[in-house]
């Protein structure tokens, strides 16, 4: 339901939600499919070019919306983490998987500062999670060492627009993630303009 309301609207029952104090996702509803016409998963998945066979983490993945996503995307050979730090996320991926019989996604179970990846991956693929996220420089240092060679790190967040969204809402502009994760060790790879109401930047870790 939350999904089928414009980004604006949506503004304005997150700051209700966050004023009552009741902020807490329904993943039921992010997972709506209504979701799709304004997220475009297939064209932001489509931009990061993902190979047959690669290891890939949902980092804060939620219900799951973009996990089944790239869960296609990686192909049978591969492996999606949906990694989350709630019980009520990793229960509701479990359900799914069990419901849509993908073989290629594991459920993790995170820390607030460790993902508890179980192996590097290929890409970290982030949506609606960054600004959660404490610690963040740190956080994403030592992520660096959980990437396979060539690894890329995806982060996609509400661009912050508007009085009510810049005064309540906790979200983070682009450029506040570009240089947190130059300082964290990163360079960026591609800066896309897929979602309208979403910032995309794909990272790498910086030459030396
Ligand atoms: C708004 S939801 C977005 C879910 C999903 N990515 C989507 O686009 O529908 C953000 C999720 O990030 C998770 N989260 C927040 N901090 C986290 C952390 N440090 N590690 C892993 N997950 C985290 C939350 O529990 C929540 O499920």
């Amino acid at each position: 339901m939350i999904h089928k309301l414009l980004p604006a609207q949506i503004n304005v029952l997150l700051v209700i939600l966050g004023l009552t104090g009741c902020a807490q996702w329904n993943y039921q509803d992010l997972s709506d499919p209504s979701r799709d016409v304004w997220q475009k998963p297939q064209g932001v998945v489509e931009k990061l070019s993902i190979a047959r066979g690669a290891r890939v983490a949902d980092l804060g993945a939620g219900g799951g919306y973009f996990t089944w996503h790239l869960a296609k995307a990686v192909g049978a050979r591969g492996t999606v983490y949906a990694v989350d730090t709630k019980e009520s996320s990793i229960n509701m991926i479990i359900k799914e998987m069990v419901a849509r019989g993908t073989p290629n996604v594991r459920p993790v179970r995170a820390e607030p500062h460790d993902p508890r990846l179980p192996e590097p991956v290929d890409l970290v693929f982030s949506c609606d999670g960054y600004h959660d996220m404490n610690d963040r420089v740190d956080y994403f240092r030592s992520l660096a060492s959980s990437l396979r060679p060539g690894g890329r790190v995806a982060i996609l967040d509400f661009h912050p627009r508007g009085f009510f969204s810049s005064m309540f809402v906790h979200r983070t502009a682009k450029e506040e993630v570009r240089r947190e994760m130059e300082a964290a060790g990163y360079q960026l790879l591609n800066d896309y303009d897929v979602v309208d109401s979403q910032h995309f930047q794909v990272f790498a870790k910086a030459e030396r």
